[in-house]
């Protein structure tokens, strides 16, 4: 029904890319095959941003995957992790929920982030600038609300478990992929079409039983698996920047107001500092990164402050809120606290991007399967991207190792659907919700997209309030 839901979005279909094939391939009907015999590898995964890295550190860890050969292809250059933090902070943040940390705590990756830099987010405020509605989650009621890292920081954790697989998995930097000839068809019985093969740049060839599309959200491998995506855009900017608060604190509050253009949000990044989300309009958003610094800063404090958007709404949203935290079983209105004065914006800290969604209607064929951005990309103000993605890791991972117990084929289509179903139950409901209520409400903006960017078990939030919302619609 969710599935169905997704496609009454009208969402536009991107047009599918077919690979270019190598002349120097051969083919056999529909399937090509790698010239020569290049090295077999059991899994590759192609990608190296955090999810991808991810991935691969995750298998390396595996006591199960011993003896098992594990790649890892990025284009770009090794990050070096040693280095002394910068005092700034880099101005791409995330939020990581309870999920995210677990994953990486089980290959050694959390202590780095926690040792290195990351905040606990203790309570979590969202209001609404057309009415006094609040609500507020704090630490005692939710265990482990979430915690705000930069993305930085995140990879450079990952990276040091990485290396600290050693040989269990072979890393090649500087490596961009420039054809995939992978398996025809739904079966991969024949010689000819027995594994997937990648070719790099330099004209490398490797062969994998399991390629793993970890090439964010323009997947190259996906093109060339002939996986369509789905894809609509809302044409909204994120605004993002480091912002030094008035005065320290103990800072550990998320803090989200909607506004009539859409939704700000300010993480807490350290006692002083906080990192700034705002989705707005494109126009709206070349405005501010064209302000000059102080009026920017009096921009963010007018945004969170202001009372110019009060109006006969608030009886509606009132309900609704109030409809949500019944249903949670949360505390009321009364706790609303004062948001944090923002004195300073960082300098080279203010950046923007366009805001889309897309969603791959399968994560697996014979011998590929699709993580993080590759599979699905949601709003970024929500902030759950990698979240998603890191659950798609966990997944897969556990699956690969119930394969490789079992003396299986790791690529093979079978076992692969298991983690697609599994995945786009929890990927697509969670995608649908947040479009859905994003329609419904009118505005551009749902408290759903803070809650689930935080990590909350949002699930069960999201079905009454979805209800609320649908009643609220048609009455
Ligand atoms: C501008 C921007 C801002 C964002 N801000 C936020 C935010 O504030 N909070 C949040 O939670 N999320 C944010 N997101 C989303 C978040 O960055 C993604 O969800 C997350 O990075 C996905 O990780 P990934 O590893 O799947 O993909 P990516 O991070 O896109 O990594 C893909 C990797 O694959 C490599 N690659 C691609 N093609 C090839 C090739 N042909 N050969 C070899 N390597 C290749 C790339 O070099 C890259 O390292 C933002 C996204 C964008 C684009
Ligand atoms: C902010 O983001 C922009 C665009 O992604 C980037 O070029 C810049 O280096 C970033 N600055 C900081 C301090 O992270």
């Amino acid at each position: 029904m969710l599935s169905s839901r997704l496609v009454q979005f009208r969402s536009m279909c991107l047009p599918v890319v077919l690979c270019s094939r190598h002349k120097r391939n051969i083919h056999v009907g529909k399937q090509l095959r790698c010239r020569s015999k290049p090295e077999l590898y059991d899994v590759v995964v192609c990608g190296g941003g955090m999810v991808g890295t991810a991935m691969a550190a995750a298998l390396g860890h595996e006591p199960m995957f011993e003896g098992k050969r594990v790649l890892l292809l990025e284009a770009g250059p090794k990050q070096n992790y040693n280095e002394p933090l910068p005092e700034k902070f880099f101005n791409r943040t995330c939020s990581l929920n309870a999920g995210a940390v677990s994953l990486l705590r089980s290959f050694g990756a959390w202590e780095n982030i926690l040792n290195a830099r990351c905040q606990e987010v203790k309570r979590m405020q969202i209001w609404d600038a057309c009415s006094d509605s609040i609500i507020t989650f704090n630490h005692d009621s939710l265990e482990n609300l979430a915690y705000v890292a930069e993305n930085n920081v995140i990879l450079a954790g990952i990276l040091k478990q990485l290396d600290a697989a050693g040989d269990r998995v072979h890393v090649k930097y500087g490596a961009t992929v420039k054809d995939y000839k992978l398996p025809g068809g739904q079966s991969f019985d024949t010689e000819q079409s027995k594994y997937a093969c990648v070719q790099l740049e330099s004209g490398e060839e490797i062969r994998a039983k399991l390629m793993i599309g970890a090439d964010g959200f323009k997947s190259m491998l996906r093109s060339a698996a002939n996986i369509p995506t789905i894809s609509w855009n809302y044409n909204h900017v994120g605004v993002v920047a480091s912002l030094r608060l008035a005065e320290p604190t103990e800072n550990n509050v998320a803090w989200q107001r909607f506004l009539k253009t859409g939704p700000i949000a300010l993480l807490p990044l350290s006692n002083e500092y906080c990192n700034l989300i705002w989705s707005t309009t494109p126009e709206e958003s070349k405005h501010l990164m064209m302000l000059p610094a102080e009026s920017f800063v009096d921009a963010v404090n007018h945004a969170f402050w202001s009372d110019e958007h009060k109006n006969s709404a608030a009886q509606y949203t009132n309900r609704l809120f109030d409809g949500l935290l019944t249903r949670l079983g949360l505390e009321g209105s009364s706790s609303q606290q004062l948001p944090p004065t923002i004195i300073e914006v960082d300098k080279g800290s203010r950046a923007m991007f366009p805001l889309s969604l897309s969603h791959a209607t399968q994560y697996v064929r014979s011998r590929v399967a699709l993580v993080g951005d590759a599979a699905h990309r949601v709003h970024p103000m929500a902030g759950q991207g990698v979240n998603l993605g890191f659950g798609d890791v966990a997944l897969l991972r556990d699956l690969l190792v119930s394969v490789v117990y079992e003396g299986k084929d790791v690529g093979s289509l079978g076992h692969l659907l298991k983690y697609e179903t599994q995945r786009q139950r929890h990927v697509v409901v969670s995608m649908a919700s947040v479009d859905g209520l994003y329609r419904l409400y009118g505005t551009d903006v749902t408290p759903v997209v803070l809650l689930r960017s935080l990590g909350l078990q949002a699930t069960n939030a999201l079905r009454p309030l979805k209800e609320k919302m649908i009643q609220f619609a048609a009455n």
